[in-house]
């Protein structure tokens, strides 16, 4: 009797279904069927989380749960309402990521990130795909404002403070697009031809100290190829560079497309694809069985998957609770928008708006009811509202125009009717509603009753397509006139003009600034990003952003501008040869942005550049040496009369010599906190010798010259308060693989 029951309970442990654990993971793969592995490889179908982008495949018998994956990076991507009840489902639209690095300051993206994370845990999701990381090479790449910067090292903090912010709550993220995915035309097929010097130093930097600093745990590989291989099959990319370099552990999941060779994607280190199809299913089993795909292989993707389900909420059975605060995370939108927004102009000091005729406004500009608060596309939120300029200026106490207000709301209306009528769907590019025109007579009677006029120029962009030059990059001619008529009509009776840049990307903006007073610039500031706007005009909150890339004169000022589609009629042509459209050279090598303008271009607005309402001083910085790089610290003292914060930007210039460099490039920021008039604050940036490195393409490593080096403190990468130099004593040099391919001649 004894020995039965024994032989029973033996039995039960035995058959007893072996379920994942943290600690089991090697078991479980041992005990998985090849068609089980395999399908933990493709993305599949689900419904728990409506609106979600993707989800992972569930294995039942072994405890594995399906893991769902949506859209950021301005807040989560769920749809709002559904079948069956009357419950919704609204996120909170933050600012987007362009006006996220106007703010300089990593801490406060973790904190904005914070907030978004919980959202997505909150709504039941495991991974937000998450941030959008490619740089601004060209200003009309359709997707900017999902992305940070021109520069690397920008780029690069503010993605890894992003995705810190975001996995605090215990859910993941997906630095994306992975990699040189610089332009929206032809997208899925374009061939980004880069030299390995500008892969190193600017396009793959970014992701480097995402990676590095951010241990996201998962990356998105792009649709492009580059230098004539799909980015998603580029083992070199996937499995060198990205895991045996940087030392990245979690999975490479492919953008919502896996390519027809989906056996090259899975032995490249392109663990999931997505969103995923049975095709791809039958592809990868078909190369298990023949021996195409080895064991190992399948295993080292089954085990990267395993070891990021382990992580996720759905694996602890999370009880997530469909609720959470948007109230408190508006606030954190808005705020997130005051300490960003960038001031341009403020002639003869015209802001903050004190005096109080200055509370009779006429409001121009479609924008100023249909604001854009973040752009088309997989990076659109589904907010609840977005607050628009109109409504903004009244809750905070301005009178406005309302003949003019009225006028743009029914236009306003009228476009979103027909909008309705021809079914228009979010993701139906629209880059502005067409502007309207006002007489120069009604300008001229606005301007007799209203004390200052403030002119709204809008534009939105999104996933799918580029901007174009004419009517988006310039202004239309009616913006133009419009902003011709008011100046012209409102300074006659000295009375002021303000711009605010409601825009996804940088605008021409030369030919115009001379007729605006002041020009605020909020980007695409989310939800609440009006309400912050009024806040800068009112001088409670004093502006502290600076730029995260160049304003030129002129668009064919931009070194990236001739091999780039900027009109619709550079995309005809026989396909498989058109230029900027099936491939792209990226000529310009790596000078992009100021590493080019600095010393080659007057520009309209330099990289770093923004205004304050107050003064700040700098102390002589001390900058000490070590073996591994250097220390530079500065006081920096509230010279002025109110309160406000400053970016201190450490530009560095590499002795002469070896390779050629750009004649200074950003190696450290640090932003103070909000100094009190008179008050001072001490910044301390460390920078090492590998960061100041270049990446010498002949001997393939990233080599740091021995010299006297400058180091330069500046308000913008042209206004330089301060230096100092250290001198390096040793060379030094890191040695990396030749392994992503050469440019086609
Ligand atoms: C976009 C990604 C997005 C994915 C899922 C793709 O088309 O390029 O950024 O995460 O769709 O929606």
């Amino acid at each position: 009797m004894l020995c039965l029951t024994g032989l029973l309970s033996f039995a039960q442990t035995n058959t007893r279904t072996l379920t994942l654990r943290e600690d089991n993971i090697d078991e479980v793969i041992g005990a998985m069927t090849t068609e089980e592995k395999v399908s933990l490889l493709v993305g599949g179908p689900g419904n728990l989380v409506p609106g979600a982008a993707g989800y992972t495949r569930e294995i039942e018998r072994l405890g594995i749960p399906m893991t769902v994956l949506a859209d950021g990076p301005a807040g989560l991507r769920i749809q709002p309402k559904r079948e069956g009840t009357d419950q919704t489902f609204y996120c909170t639209g933050f600012p987007t990521s362009t006006l996220l690095a106007s703010s300089w300051d990593p801490a406060l993206v973790e904190t904005v990130t914070t907030a978004m994370g919980n959202e997505v845990l909150e709504y039941g999701v495991d991974v937000l795909l998450a941030p959008g990381m490619n740089l601004h090479r060209n200003p009309l790449c359709g997707r900017n404002f999902e992305y940070y910067s021109e520069d690397p090292l920008l780029s690069g903090k503010m993605a890894a403070a992003y995705v810190r912010g975001i996995q605090k709550n215990g859910v993941g993220t997906s630095v994306k697009h992975f990699a040189a995915n610089n332009q929206e035309i032809n997208r899925l097929e374009n061939d980004a031809r880069v030299s390995n010097r500008a892969l190193r130093e600017l396009y793959l930097k970014n992701f480097e100290i995402a990676v590095k600093e951010g241990k996201p745990w998962t990356v998105m590989s792009s649709y492009n190829k580059l230098n004539g291989e799909y980015t998603q099959q580029k083992h070199g990319l996937l499995t060198t560079v990205l895991r045996d370099e940087w030392g990245f552990d979690g999975i490479v999941m492919t953008d919502w497309g896996c390519k027809d060779n989906t056996v090259k994607s899975a032995k490249a280190g392109n663990d999931l694809m997505e969103w995923g199809k049975q095709v791809e299913i039958d592809r990868i089993l078909a190369a298990v069985n023949s021996g195409e795909i080895s064991q190992e292989e399948l295993d080292r993707n089954v085990r990267n998957m395993l070891n990021y389900i382990v992580k996720t909420p759905h694996f602890r059975h999370y009880n997530y609770s469909n609720k959470p605060d948007l109230k408190a995370h508006a606030a954190v939108a808005r705020k997130a928008a005051e300490e960003s927004i960038i001031l341009l102009k403020n002639k003869e000091k015209l802001l903050p708006l004190e005096d109080d005729c200055y509370k009779k406004v006429a409001l121009y500009g479609v924008a100023s009811v249909d604001f854009v608060g973040i752009g088309t596309g997989s990076g659109e939120v589904n907010t609840t509202h977005i607050a628009n300029m109109q409504e903004a200026m009244k809750e905070a106490g301005f009178t406005l125009d309302e003949d003019l207000a009225e006028y743009y709301r029914q236009y306003v209306a009228q476009q979103q009717t027909i909008d309705k009528m021809e079914q228009s769907n979010r993701w139906k590019y629209r880059n502005i509603r067409e502007e309207l025109a006002i007489s120069a007579k009604a300008i001229g009677l606005q301007a007799q009753n209203n004390n200052v006029a403030i002119v709204v120029i809008g534009r939105n962009a999104g996933e799918g397509t580029d901007r174009t030059l004419k009517d988006d990059f310039e202004l239309s001619a009616t913006e133009r006139e419009l902003l011709q008529n008011v100046s012209t009509a409102f300074h006659a009776l000295y009375k002021p003009v303000i711009v605010v840049l409601n825009i996804g990307g940088v605008i021409e903006t030369a030919s115009w600034k001379h007729l605006a007073d002041a020009i605020v610039l909020p980007w695409s500031p989310g939800q609440e990003g009006a309400h912050a706007v009024v806040d800068i005009l009112t001088g409670k909150v004093n502006p502290s952003g600076k730029l995260p890339m160049t304003f030129p004169i002129d668009y064919m000022d931009i070194p990236s501008s001739r091999n780039f589609p900027y009109r619709w009629d550079m995309t005809k042509g026989r396909k498989g040869d058109r230029k900027s459209v099936d491939y792209t050279d990226y000529a310009e090598d790596i000078w992009v942005g100021y590493r080019y303008f600095l010393t080659n271009r007057e520009v309209s607005y330099p990289f770093g550049y923004g205004l304050s309402y107050t003064t700040f001083s700098y102390s002589k910085p001390k900058v000490k040496a070590d073996k591994d790089g250097f220390t530079a610290t500065i006081t920096v003292t509230n010279t002025g009369k109110v309160a406000g914060r400053e970016v201190v930007e450490l530009y560095v210039a590499a002795p002469a010599g070896g390779l050629e460099k750009p004649a200074r490039e950003l190696k450290a920021f640090a932003k103070t906190k909000l100094l009190a008039p008179g008050e001072s604050e001490t910044l301390t940036m460390k920078v090492s010798a590998y960061e100041m490195a270049s990446f010498n393409e002949a001997t393939s490593s990233w080599e740091t010259a021995a010299g006297t080096y400058q180091v330069l403190f500046g308000t913008s990468v042209e206004d330089i308060c301060t230096t100092a130099s250290f001198r390096l004593d040793k060379a030094q040099s890191w040695k990396v693989q030749d392994v992503l391919g050469k440019p086609e001649e």
